[in-house]
């Protein structure tokens, strides 16, 4: 049986570490054992530590696994969709290694991550680090319970994980992340009202605004209409808020059996169909980042490790 990455359908946690990586040599099978040992470190503060509900994903940058397994290639690899319109982002940025750290103790995750980047170093450069933080019972900072619509139980897997039609990489999950930045000013000069008709959903119960109420430049809408099957989210999200006192953002990160429901949301959200409407949302918080990556099973990464 293949085994997929714990952190790719683990639950909620307290904290994350989100380390994004640039590789800077060209020693790609020191690389393959080096993330053997990345998922042992995993493991083992999951057993040493197991109140903390450790678990981890480490994922491969479209551009870089073409070095790292060049030989076979998951088949709906694809790269980062760099979209704009009119004053509306979503720029791609550097990411050979993106590896997401999850755990119930701060202390966890920062020891995991100085371990990493100790067997890490000489192979690469740290791009980016954020810390992710459980905000208000899982609300993002703008105030709004986000992850409601995520996949819950064994449909999670379904979503989330490549099955037996790409044999070679059942087990694995196409990762996409960005880093958006909050205008926090702007959000809480907003009118409660205008918020809830922003995002699609009351603030305090997180109920869905339907009928006329459902504006069709809302966050909901402009998603709704790039998901497929209405009952069931294309993709299984562990985004959470990061920020100082300066600097207010979420950091997202989806995970999916394919590419396309990502590139379809982002599609649907940035560009304004003939109405006019994108998602509103973007007036008030703006992706600095984002990156394309493939996060294979445990039993791909050992396989390869031993060729
Ligand atoms: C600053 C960035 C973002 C914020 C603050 C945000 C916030 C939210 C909130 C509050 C909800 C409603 C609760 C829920 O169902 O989870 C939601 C739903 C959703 N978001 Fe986002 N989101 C962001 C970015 C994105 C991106 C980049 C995508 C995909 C490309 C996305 C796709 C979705 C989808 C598919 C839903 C479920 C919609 C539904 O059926 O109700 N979001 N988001």
């Amino acid at each position: 049986m293949t085994q997929a990455q714990k952190g790719i359908c683990a639950e909620p946690n307290l904290h994350a570490l989100f380390l994004t990586f640039t590789v800077v040599d060209d020693d790609p099978q020191a690389m393959r054992v080096k993330l053997v040992r990345i998922l042992d470190l995993l493991s083992y503060f999951d057993d040493e530590y197991y109140e903390a509900m450790v678990s981890g994903v480490l994922a491969i940058g479209t551009n870089y696994w073409y070095e790292l397994y060049p030989d076979i290639i998951p088949r709906e690899l694809a790269p980062f969709p760099d979209i704009h319109c009119e004053d509306r982002n979503a720029p791609n940025s550097p990411g050979d290694l993106f590896i997401l750290i999850k755990a119930d103790r701060i202390d966890i995750c920062h020891a995991i991550g100085v371990e990493i980047i100790q067997l890490l170093k000489p192979h690469v450069d740290l791009y980016e680090e954020v810390r992710g933080f459980r905000y208000l019972d899982g609300r993002d900072l703008t105030g709004f319970v986000d992850g409601a619509e995520n996949p819950r139980g064994m449909k999670k897997f379904d979503v989330a994980i490549v099955g037996d039609d790409d044999p070679d990489f059942t087990g694995g999950s196409y990762l996409h992340i960005q880093r958006y930045q909050h205008n926090m000013q702007k959000w809480q000069l907003l009118p409660l009202a205008k918020q809830q008709h922003i995002i699609g959903r009351g603030k305090t119960d997180n109920t869905l605004l339907d009928g006329t109420d459902l504006a069709s430049d809302s966050h909901t809408a402009r998603t709704q209409l790039a998901t497929p099957n209405k009952n069931t989210s294309a993709m299984l999200t562990q985004n959470m808020p990061y920020g100082d006192m300066s600097t207010q953002g979420l950091f997202f990160v989806s995970c999916a059996n394919s590419p396309q429901p990502f590139i379809k949301l982002l599609q649907s959200r940035v560009i304004a169909d003939e109405d006019g409407n994108y998602d509103k949302l973007l007036d008030f918080t703006t992706a600095e980042t984002g990156g394309a990556f493939f996060a294979p099973s445990v039993t791909f990464i050992k396989q390869q490790a031993k060729d």
